[in-house]
């Protein structure tokens, strides 16, 4: 069989694709079904006769590969019915006019679910600017109030994207995480800290590796799933794996080829990795579609528990 022709697998496996060794998790068709029920929701919301749901996307600056993230999350946005407003701000803002543009999108019935791309230029605090959000349109999650929710387990909260769509490849081929090894790299706010809270809602056991980790490879090669959001590409060998681990590559980095090209590439060696690991996400296809399919979700959810309130 070619390395893209893939036989789908069985009922626990559905959106698991046999690759040699591992079976690829297919990140974009799981995203693609997810926003096409999103969007049949959305109609139906609409013709119970409330507004469109919409989202607010703020981009201050000319990161190129922000640039490319918030285009994309513009085009799903539309692809889920759903409403885009796009703000687009000069590097040189101050925190200030951020802050003000956030009270406006705050107060606007149009907006339900408001999101600033990271990361901010360097005089803007993002843990100001996150806090700043209304936490029923914070659909990003990283608030202090969801993110308080979350890591008391409650269910009135919004979950961090990235981290929520990992959960639900997970589970796409896991039924069961009672009791596994849940091995997670990368101790950020935006990634690593929210998916050790969701493993540990799963009964997971849960270690977080991170950059002051002594022996890492020694503590990777005893998880029975591996979560890697580094940012560092290629930074997970085969010998970090234990052998028939699940493996979700958060990374995605943009590298130069001999040949003048370029190329896109996760924080983990896929193709060392693919013969070591049991289940493996590809990049790219495997946990970008998902985050945004997941804002889209979040963005719905806000929507319906604001018209459920005014009811
Ligand atoms: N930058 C990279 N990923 C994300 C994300 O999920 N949310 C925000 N706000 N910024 C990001």
């Amino acid at each position: 069989m070619g390395f893209w022709e893939f036989a789908y697998m069985t009922e626990s496996s559905r959106n698991a694709v046999s690759v040699e060794g591992a079976q690829l998790i297919d990140g974009k068709a799981m995203a693609a079904q997810m926003t096409d029920d999103i969007r049949q929701q959305v109609e139906k919301l609409v013709e119970q006769g409330h507004e469109l749901p919409g989202l607010a996307v703020v981009l201050v600056g000319n990161d190129p590969a922000s640039e490319v993230y918030v285009k994309n999350k513009a085009i799903q946005t539309h692809r889920a019915g759903m409403k885009s407003f796009m703000h687009m701000m000069p590097e040189s803002t101050s925190q200030e006019e951020l802050l003000t543009l956030i009270d406006e999108l705050n107060a606007n019935p149009k907006v339900n679910g408001i999101l600033v791309q990271l990361p901010l230029p360097a005089q803007i605090d993002p843990i100001v600017v996150t806090n700043a959000i209304k936490p029923e349109k914070d659909v990003d999650g990283l608030g202090e109030v969801n993110t308080g929710r979350l890591a008391l387990g409650m269910k009135n909260g919004i979950v961090p994207c990235t981290p929520l769509g990992c959960l639900k490849l997970l589970q796409s081929v896991h039924k069961d995480m009672t009791g596994l090894h849940a091995v997670v790299v990368g101790a950020s706010n935006l990634v690593g800290k929210p998916m050790a809270q969701l493993l540990l809602k799963e009964n997971c056991t849960v270690s977080v590796a991170h950059i002051h980790t002594r022996n890492i490879e020694e503590i990777t090669r005893q998880a029975d799933i591996l979560v890697v959001a580094t940012g560092k590409a290629e930074l997970v060998k085969a010998n970090w794996v234990k052998p028939g681990a699940t493996v979700i590559d958060v990374g995605i980095t943009r590298l130069k080829t001999a040949e003048g090209k370029s190329r896109l590439v996760g924080d983990v060696d896929f193709e060392a990795v693919r013969h070591v690991a049991g289940y493996i996400t590809p990049v790219p296809g495997g946990v970008g579609p998902m985050t945004i399919a997941c804002l889209l979700h979040n963005t719905f959810q806000a929507a319906r528990s604001e018209v459920n309130l005014s009811e």
